[in-house]
């Protein structure tokens, strides 16, 4: 299959399947030099791996990462990083039944028709699982971003209507990015407030009597990224964000700043003032524009949304095909998720992490003061 690499200078290539041996990355572009430990990427796996909560699927997987190459004492070498993450809890008779029918929601039906052929046991490339080995390359992402003071920070903003403050109101602008992420870690569905998340969790207790699941938003903001990332036509910064994004299974929207919503607003009120600070800095006095101008990141913090769709796996009877196209009525068994939202938080800020990481290093060449700092001699 083609697709499985992101990024250009910073670049990932992903294999494996929910129930092959393993899965992992290889990080190629990584400057050497970088401090990376396997307990590290540990601590982002973790936040991602099923079992965690009653609103995760209870599959007992460790998700225990090793460092194949391109990390020698303690640092990264600047040779490729290959990460390696060995499934453990595999369990095919789960799944054997689905081999016959089209499950409706997943890929089945589309890796037959592009295929022909298709690994029945699971989600195979499809499953919510591939996104362990962008979470491990994405952990190597936030340990450059981190050398530079650039913080990711995701969250689920919302869960059904059950929606975190004030829609109206970003987070970012109330909260610093440690204030979040201390109070996304207090919930157990990931929602920075204690209040919504708690009225969540009583939807979702009484969805999963119903078999049933839903779905959400996670909200991610960027801080410290300079001013000029991205490139102006194809390669904006925001359509390689849309992209990271929409690679991700079941997130099915992307919105930067204002979103949707500029579609309501005058021009005056999508427009952001700029105004000199007394340090002489260019700045905003709003970020309706989500801090990317024209495809290039302005200075201020990068702040979009996702919109994730419910879990597709729900237990109550569904109606779909065989492959031979007679009509049958199916009910899914297995482990699900009653909720991906809470679970992709974490994948959410690392394929963000990985976008940034790949503009800061396709961007050194932009001017030639960047040259000269790299690689000018004193005249
Ligand atoms: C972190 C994560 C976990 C997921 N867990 C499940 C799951 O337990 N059950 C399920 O049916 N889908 C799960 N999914 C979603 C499916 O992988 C996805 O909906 C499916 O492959 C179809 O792709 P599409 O929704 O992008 O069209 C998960 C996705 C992510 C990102």
């Amino acid at each position: 299959m083609n697709g499985s690499s992101f990024g250009t200078s910073f670049k990932i290539t992903t294999f494996g399947e929910s129930h092959g041996a393993a899965l992992g990355v290889i990080v190629d572009g990584c400057p050497a030099g970088i401090p990376l430990s396997a307990e590290y990427i540990q601590t982002f796996l973790d936040r991602r791996k099923p079992g965690q909560n009653v609103y995760s699927t209870p599959r007992k997987e460790n998700d225990t990462v090793e460092i194949l190459s391109g990390v020698f004492e303690g640092s990264t070498t600047g040779t490729s990083i290959a990460l390696l993450i060995r499934n453990e809890a595999q369990r095919s008779g789960d799944y054997s039944e689905i081999a016959s029918y089209y499950r409706p929601g997943h890929a089945d039906f589309t890796f037959d028709a592009k295929y022909g052929f298709r690994d029945y046991r699971g989600g195979g490339r499809s499953s919510g699982r591939e996104t362990a080995a962008r979470v491990a390359a994405g952990a190597v992402a936030c340990a450059l971003l981190d050398t530079l003071n650039i913080k990711v920070c995701a969250y689920a903003k919302s869960i059904n209507e059950y929606v975190c403050f004030d829609t109206k109101e970003y987070l970012a602008e109330r909260y610093s990015v440690e204030e979040i992420a201390s109070m996304r870690d207090k919930s157990p569905l990931n929602m920075p407030d204690a209040d919504a998340s708690a009225k969540a969790e009583a939807y979702l207790q009484r969805l999963r009597e119903e078999h049933n699941s839903a779905g959400g938003t996670i909200e991610c903001v960027l801080t410290g990224l300079p001013a000029g990332l991205g490139d102006p036509v194809f390669e904006k910064f925001d359509a390689r964000l849309a992209h990271a994004m929409l690679s991700i299974g079941a997130v099915k929207g992307f919105e930067l700043g204002s979103g949707f919503e500029a579609a309501l607003l005058t021009g005056t009120e999508q427009n952001d003032p700029f105004y000199t600070d007394e340090a002489g800095n260019i700045k905003k006095r709003t970020n309706r524009a989500g801090g990317v101008l024209g495809g290039m990141t302005d200075g201020s913090d990068v702040l979009f949304r996702v919109a994730v769709k419910p879990t597709p796996s729900v237990y109550a009877p569904q109606e779909t095909v065989k492959q031979d196209g007679s009509a049958y009525t199916c009910q899914i068994t297995g482990r699900h998720d009653p909720i991906i939202v809470s679970r992709a938080v974490v994948v959410v800020e690392c394929m963000a992490a990985l976008t940034a990481a790949d503009a800061l290093l396709s961007n050194l060449g932009s001017k030639l003061e960047h040259l000269k700092m790299i690689y000018g001699t004193e005249q």
